[in-house]
């Protein structure tokens, strides 16, 4: 593979001036990561420890094989919502190893109030389970949670991808095949008391775990009865009594031992085979990704450059280089896994989707993971692409992202605007992971466009309408959508390789299915 050139100068005052602007982006993303991960001061965090309970991350921390990493997911889910009452939406989720085996963790957090459920603990907790089942990874509760957040129970309770479908999707992950495993180490109380209840085999901690369909307070509201929540549904009592629970752990590091204990029993899945190759570190220093990523989409940059920064030696052999050059295409590699990139370089055209579908339809023969790297205002408009037929070309792109059976990673480096989002394999493309860049934004179209959309459909001039404008300002922020989980996190630029590096081996833990295509339209 060919070495990527730069012709970027680090020493001068553009360059310089660009990675001053970043560091502020930076800093705030790493007061946003600290505010949800490093919570000592909290009192519910206090007090949780003075039970002596450990925190969700401490318990994941002890799961995972030592020295090895933990891909944490949405860290900023609910960000910005809510108060801020619920940190990561009150649930940890993320693959790490255990006994070597890779491994999907939910773990709930018991200090954001009481681990109950909003929208997002439940989207992020059935996008964890989504991952496992599509990458047949074996799953670990981690239970302690008071079940759905009653004020929000209406945006919650009854939905097809509500509350429920959690137990939903345990069902069908078990008849697929992949073991799940339940540590209780607090509450699970009504329709949480199924997460223990559906798994493969559940352990119980004494005199901490307790699983009910109803707790005191309800048994006494509906029944009468007076009871404690440990005779009710205490580990004793599940361990001994009822069959609900199979092991008995005399404390949370008790527990954690007898799950890892269990993993040396479960086999290994069918891989895909993949030669992993040495790893090389780029040629040019990944944070100098800082000065280089778009931050002012009016500006072009130089894609080449960021790829330098992210693929194994700075090596890149491109494909078709001078078609359709508004998006590059290229075999490369990263962590040593071959990778096919697919990267924006302008406005999508009729030869850049053709380029890009011919490149697709290769990698997913050849069984290569496709990288993409979304930096796109959207397709190109105008009655000279209209009539060249730009939305059939566009449409044979859609096609090959949507039907890639091979492993999709997308990180949206820049803007995400419009089609262009589809075309490069966003949320609704089924990627196996999308994360963002802290500059990056997502949105229909920019606020300025929209309103001069308005303007000419309304006749009218909202040019003085900034309120139109704020809303897309703050709807398209990278916060704004990781607090929904529209992607998978946040990362930092400079930790995009190790971070997609660790993605695609955890999409081989399974192994790639045969390529099919649909009707493109010639
Ligand atoms: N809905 C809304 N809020 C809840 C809640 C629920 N289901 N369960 C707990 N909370 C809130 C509490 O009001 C408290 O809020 P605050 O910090 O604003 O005061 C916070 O979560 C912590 O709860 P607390 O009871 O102080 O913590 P704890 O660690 O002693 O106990 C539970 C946690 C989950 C065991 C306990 O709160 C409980 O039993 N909750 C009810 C569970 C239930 O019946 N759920 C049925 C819904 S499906």
């Amino acid at each position: 593979m060919k070495q990527i050139k730069s012709n970027i100068d680090t020493s001068g005052s553009r360059f310089k001036d660009r990675v001053e602007i970043y560091a502020e982006l930076m800093s705030f993303y790493h007061t946003m990561m600290k505010s949800a991960t490093q919570r000592d001061e909290d009192p519910a965090m206090v007090r949780h420890r003075f039970r002596g309970k450990l925190d969700a991350r401490s318990r994941i921390e002890l799961l995972i094989d030592e020295h090895t990493p933990f891909l944490e997911l949405s860290v900023l889910a609910a960000n910005g919502q809510y108060g801020d009452q619920f940190p990561s939406a009150g649930i940890i989720t993320g693959i790490g190893k255990i006994h070597g085996k890779m491994s999907m963790i939910i773990a709930n957090d018991a200090t954001v109030k009481g681990g109950t459920y909003i929208s997002e603990t439940v989207k992020k907790h059935l996008r964890g389970q989504e991952i496992a089942l599509q990458n047949h990874l074996p799953c670990v509760y981690l239970v302690d949670s008071g079940g759905i957040f009653l004020p929000e129970q209406s945006r919650i309770f009854p939905d097809q991808n509500g509350f429920g479908h959690i137990f939903y999707n345990q069902a069908q992950m078990s008849a697929a095949g992949f073991p799940q495993l339940s540590i209780v180490m607090g509450s699970c109380t009504a329709g949480g008391a199924y997460v223990p209840a559906m798994s493969d085999e559940t352990i119980i901690v004494k005199n901490q775990g307790t699983i009910f369909i109803g707790g005191p307070p309800l048994v006494k509201a509906a029944t009468g009865e007076e009871i404690t929540a440990e005779e009710l549904g205490g580990a004793f009592v599940h361990t001994k009594i009822s069959g609900v629970a199979d092991h008995l752990a005399e404390n949370e590091l008790d527990a954690i031992k007898i799950c890892r204990n269990i993993f040396e029993s479960i086999p290994e899945p069918e891989k895909q085979p993949y030669e992993q190759h040495s790893i090389e570190e780029p040629s040019f220093d990944p944070y100098e990704i800082y000065g280089l990523a778009p931050v002012d989409f009016r500006k072009p940059i130089d894609i080449y450059e960021i790829i330098a920064r992210i693929v194994d030696g700075s090596k890149f052999e491109e494909f078709k280089r001078n078609y359709g050059e508004t998006i590059v295409t290229g075999y490369s590699r990263i962590l040593g896994f071959t990778v096919g990139i697919i990267a924006n370089n302008g406005f999508l055209t009729s030869e850049a989707s053709l380029k890009a579908a011919h490149f697709i339809e290769i990698c997913n023969f050849r069984k290569i993971p496709l990288l993409f790297l979304q930096n796109i205002s959207g397709f190109i408009v105008g009655k000279k692409y209209e009539h060249e037929g730009i939305a059939r070309n566009g449409a044979k792109l859609i096609h090959a992202v949507a039907t890639a059976v091979v492993p999709k990673i997308t990180v949206i480096i820049g803007g995400s605007f419009g089609a262009g989002n589809y075309a490069m394999a966003g949320r609704a493309y089924n990627p196996s992971f999308l994360f963002m860049w802290p500059n990056s934004k997502i949105g229909v179209m920019g606020g300025q466009q929209a309103q001069q959309v308005l303007n000419s459909i309304k006749g009218e001039d909202l040019n003085n309408n900034s309120d139109l404008i704020n809303q897309f300002e703050e709807e398209s922020s990278a916060y704004y959508s990781t607090s929904r989980l529209w992607d998978d996190g946040i990362i930092d630029p400079a930790d995009t390789r190790k971070v997609v590096g660790l993605a695609i081996s955890i999409c081989l833990n399974h192994k790639i299915p045969e390529p099919r295509n649909g009707i493109y339209r010639m």
